[in-house]
C-alpha cells in the first residue's frame, strides 16, 4: 500500500503528459485523487458539501470603490444567481480602502450597509454567502491602485485584525450560511510564516464574537494549491481550506490587461493532454492535502478572461469543473458579471456556453 501511495505521488508531482498522448488518453492515464469529502466527518465538511456549485459576485465590492471597475451590485444580479442555480456567492470585498486609518480603524457604516446588502440580498434567496476581505494591497505589499490610501507599515496587520473583529461582530447573527474568508491571496510581504501568525490572530478576533462560524483559509503565494504545504491552520474544529486554480494561466489570461505581457499568449486554446496536467497536478495536489489533513478544500476561483475565445472557454470551463467535482470538491467560479463573466449585464444576456459549461450535465 505504501509503495502504491510513493509511486502515486511521483506520477501527481510528476505531472508530465505522455509525449504525443491525445486528450482522452491523459484524462484515461491520470491518477484522481479524491479530497477529504465525507460530508458526515465535521460541520466543517457538512458545510463544505452544501457549497455545491458557486460563484463570485467579484470586481464590485472589491474595486477601490464600487463602481471603479464598471460593476455596481443590483438586485437583479442576486435573482440571476440564483436562477442559474448556484448554491454559494462568494462576496470579495475590499474593506481596507473603508476603515480609518488609524486605530480603531472603524469601518465606515455606509460601506457595512453597502456590503449587508448584498449578504442579505444572497441569503434571503437561500445562498451560502462566503464573506471574504479582498485586495488588502498595502498588507500583501502590491502596489496601491487609483483611490486608495497610504496607512502606516507598522500598523497593517493589527488594523487587518481590527476590521475582521468588527466584521464578525456585525454579522454575528446572522444564518450560518454566511461564512468568513480570511483574506484573499496572501502574497509577496505576506510570507508563509506572517501570514500563518496573521491568520491565527484574524480567526481569534472572529471567535470572540462567533464561536462556532464556519471560516474559509488558503495557503500564500496568491492560494496556490502547492503553497497548501506551508500552511499551518490553527487548531479549530470549523475551518474550510480553499485553493485558487488559474493553470494553464497563459490560457486562463491572455490578453488581460493587468497581467504584464498577457497579450502575447491571445490566440492560445484548449485543452491539450499537457494543458491537462497542469490542470489535474495542482487538483490532485491538493486534495492529497485535503485527505492527509482530513479538512476539506474549496475552490474558490477559477476562470477565464473575456479575450479568450469563447469556444476555448467553455471547454476549459466545464473540463475544470469536471476535474473538480471528480476529486470530491466544490467550486465557485471566479466570475459572475465583468471581465471573466458568465453574465453581460448592458446587454442582461448570459453567455450561455459558460452558463452551461458550469451548471449543465
Ligand atoms: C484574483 C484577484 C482578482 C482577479 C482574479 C483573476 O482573485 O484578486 O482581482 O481578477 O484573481 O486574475
Amino acid at each position: 500500500m505504501k509503495s502504491f501511495f510513493n509511486l502515486m505521488t511521483v506520477l501527481i508531482l510528476s505531472g508530465c503528459a505522455t509525449p504525443g498522448a491525445s486528450l482522452q488518453e491523459q484524462i484515461a492515464a491520470t491518477p484522481v485523487v479524491v479530497a477529504s469529502s465525507d460530508c458526515s466527518l465535521s460541520k466543517a465538511h457538512a458545510v463544505s458539501c452544501k457549497l455545491g456549485r458557486g460563484i463570485n459576485l467579484g470586481n464590485a465590492l472589491d474595486a477601490p470603490l464600487e463602481g471603479d471597475w464598471g460593476l455596481r451590485i443590483s438586485e437583479p444580479l442576486f435573482d440571476r444567481i440564483a436562477e442559474a442555480g448556484f448554491a454559494t456567492m462568494r462576496l470579495p470585498v475590499r474593506w481596507s480602502n473603508h476603515a480609518d486609518a488609524t486605530a480603531p480603524y472603524t469601518i465606515d457604516p455606509e460601506f457595512f450597509a453597502r456590503v449587508d446588502y448584498a449578504v442579505d440580498a444572497a441569503l434571503k434567496r437561500g445562498l451560502y454567502v462566503v464573506l471574504n476581505m479582498q485586495h488588502y494591497q498595502q498588507l500583501n505589499g502590491d502596489t496601491l491602485q487609483e483611490h486608495e490610501f497610504v496607512v502606516p507599515q507598522a500598523v497593517l496587520e493589527d488594523r487587518a485584525v481590527a476590521m475582521w473583529q468588527q466584521i464578525a461582530r456585525h454579522y454575528q447573527d446572522r444564518s450560518p450560511k454566511l461564512l468568513f474568508e480570511l483574506f484573499n491571496e496572501p502574497r509577496r510581504r505576506l510570507t508563509a510564516q506572517k501570514w500563518n501568525a496573521l491568520a491565527e490572530r484574524m480567526l481569534a478576533a472572529v471567535r470572540t464574537s462567533n464561536p462556532d462560524r464556519v471560516v474559509v483559509i488558503g495557503p500564500g503565494e496568491s492560494n496556490n494549491p502547492k503553497a497548501l504545504q506551508h500552511l499551518i491552520l490553527p487548531q479549530d474544529p470549523y475551518l474550510i481550506a480553499t485553493v485558487h486554480h488559474y493553470e494553464p494561466f497563459d490560457f486562463t489570461h491572455q490578453g488581460a490587461d493587468f497581467i504584464p505581457g498577457a497579450s502575447a499568449w491571445l490566440g492560445r486554446s484548449c485543452c491539450n493532454a499537457a494543458q491537462y496536467d497542469r490542470i489535474t497536478g495542482p487538483l490532485n495536489q491538493t486534495a492529497q492535502w485535503s485527505a492527509a489533513n482530513r479538512v476539506p478544500v474549496w475552490v474558490g476561483e477559477f476562470g477565464s478572461y473575456e479575450r479568450v475565445p469563447m469556444e476555448y472557454r467553455a471547454i476549459y470551463t466545464r473540463l475544470v469543473r469536471d476535474e473538480i467535482e471528480k476529486r470530491g470538491m466544490r467550486w465557485a467560479y471566479w466570475e459572475l458579471a465583468s471581465c471573466f463573466g458568465i453574465y453581460d449585464e448592458s446587454s442582461r444576456q448570459w453567455k450561455t456556453p459558460l452558463r452551461e459549461a458550469l451548471m449543465g450535465q
